[in-house]
């Protein structure tokens, strides 16, 4: 068995990689239940591209056959109404998961340099999120399905000049209808996830380049680079270390201590996350909307179309602007800013923990801000919900201004020279 392991070995780098870059990985020893959501995030997406691809063995992605073919799902094929509920509200889940990890990377810092990249290819694993959902949602081909692309598409026909051509571009039609369907079938089932696929590989390559941050936001030691072939295909921390005990205080092997964590958030999600698939798997029209178990009907508009809960926080700074373009710029910008945050704060100490008052009390005031407005944009946009639209994605936007602002010269409290619990 170790001749065939190490034929192996010397032909594809297994043990190396899974040394390196899992079992051995220096963690740092601090970290706390904020790290647990990138794993958890992991677990979402093959969750996601599991269930997904035995749903399609049984959907139809055509104007005539899709909402039928979700009922048939739902109803007539062995533990389809699991499965979709599983891809329902796991959709609704990476949502929960990837905001409060994009929370810990704000409050400890993590896009700040050397992890600026890391942050930006966070951002655009975020944005392909985003098209994801977005496409798979108009599959159902329900009345919100409809509606809400209706919606979504028509904002690309604000731009000058090029809007109608682009809009047009993207339904692959005059109207919504089969061919708009056929296309986001496709991009819904491979091309997205094959890209979320690579960046959240690139993601991981990142992070393990330049080590991951921790709670204290200070720099762990950690190896270099510098270790020969042999060394790294035996890779132990342990024994790697024992002449530079200093490291060791600060980092773990990444197996077991991380996994051991890793795993108990691992049950607890289980327990939520089974709570809600079978006893509340809409969510109160959360994460399903009543009108999509109609069918798509061209002729009736719902009464109130208003996007998924993720989709909510940015749709309603959308509506919080009068004039259209106006309004998708702004929401853009929205997203714009928070992948700009790496040179927006222009603070040496990364960590909440050690950084001023006026700097954790606009951190709470952005959260809050979010919810407030993810909550406004599930509303209908009377005029004092349209107000308050204005006022929070204000504050919103005072965030990163305050923030380029007060970060030069900020007063911080002085920084531990090492980890602390
Ligand atoms: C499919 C979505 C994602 C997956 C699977 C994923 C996965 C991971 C994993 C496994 C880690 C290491 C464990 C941890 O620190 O939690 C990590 C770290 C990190 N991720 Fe993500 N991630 C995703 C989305 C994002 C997004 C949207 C952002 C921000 C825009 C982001 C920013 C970061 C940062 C800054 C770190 C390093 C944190 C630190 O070391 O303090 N990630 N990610």
């Amino acid at each position: 068995m170790k001749d065939l392991l190490d034929w192996i070995e010397a032909r594809i780098p297994m043990m190396r990689v899974a040394n390196m870059h899992a079992l051995q990985y220096p963690a740092p020893k601090n970290m706390n239940i904020w790290y647990v959501f990138g794993f958890l995030a992991t677990i979402v997406l093959v969750n996601q591209i599991v269930t997904g691809i035995w749903l399609t063995m049984n959907y139809v992605p055509t104007s005539e056959g899709a909402f039928a073919s979700v009922e048939y799902i739902m109803r007539d094929v062995d533990y389809g109404w699991l499965l979709r509920y599983m891809h329902s509200t796991g959709a609704s889940a990476f949502f929960v998961v990837v905001y409060l990890h994009m929370m810990r990377g704000m409050m400890y810092g993590s896009y700040q340099k050397p992890r600026e990249l890391l942050w930006v290819f966070g951002m655009f694993i975020y944005l392909a999120l985003m098209a994801e959902a977005f496409m798979g949602y108009l599959l159902p081909w329900g009345q919100m399905s409809y509606w809400g692309a209706q919606v979504i598409i028509s904002l690309f026909g604000a731009i000058p000049v090029i809007g109608d051509d682009i809009t047009l571009w993207i339904r692959g039609d005059y109207v919504i209808s089969g061919a708009t369907l056929n296309r986001f079938f496709a991009l819904h089932v491979i091309a997205l996830p094959l890209v979320i696929v690579i960046l959240v590989f690139l993601h991981i390559v990142a992070l393990h380049e330049v080590g991951s941050n921790n709670p204290d936001g200070i720099d762990v030691k950690r190896p270099k680079g510098s270790l020969s072939e042999d060394e790294k295909t035996k890779f132990k921390i342990h024994e790697y270390y024992t002449n530079k005990k200093d490291i060791l205080d600060d980092v773990v092997p990444f197996f077991p201590h991380i996994v051991l964590k890793d795993l108990v958030a691992f049950a607890i999600f289980c327990i939520g996350f089974a709570y809600v698939l079978f006893f509340m798997p809409e969510m109160g029209g959360f994460f399903l909307e009543p009108p999509n178990f109609e069918t798509a009907n061209p002729m009736k508009t719902p009464e109130h179309i208003a996007p998924v809960w993720y989709f909510t926080p940015f749709y309603a700074i959308l509506r919080a602007v009068p004039d259209k373009l106006g309004g998708v710029i702004l929401m853009f910008a929205a997203i714009v800013m928070l992948a700009l945050l790496p040179w927006l704060d222009r603070c040496k100490v990364r960590s909440v923990r050690y950084r001023s008052t006026l700097h954790k009390l606009n951190l709470a005031q952005f959260a809050v801000s979010f919810v407030i407005l993810g909550y406004l944009g599930v509303k209908p946009a009377t005029v004092i919900y349209t107000y308050m639209s204005q006022f929070f994605s204000f504050t919103y936007f005072l965030f990163f201004g305050a923030l380029w602002l007060y970060s030069k010269n900020e007063k911080c409290k002085p920084l531990p020279e090492r980890i602390t619990k």
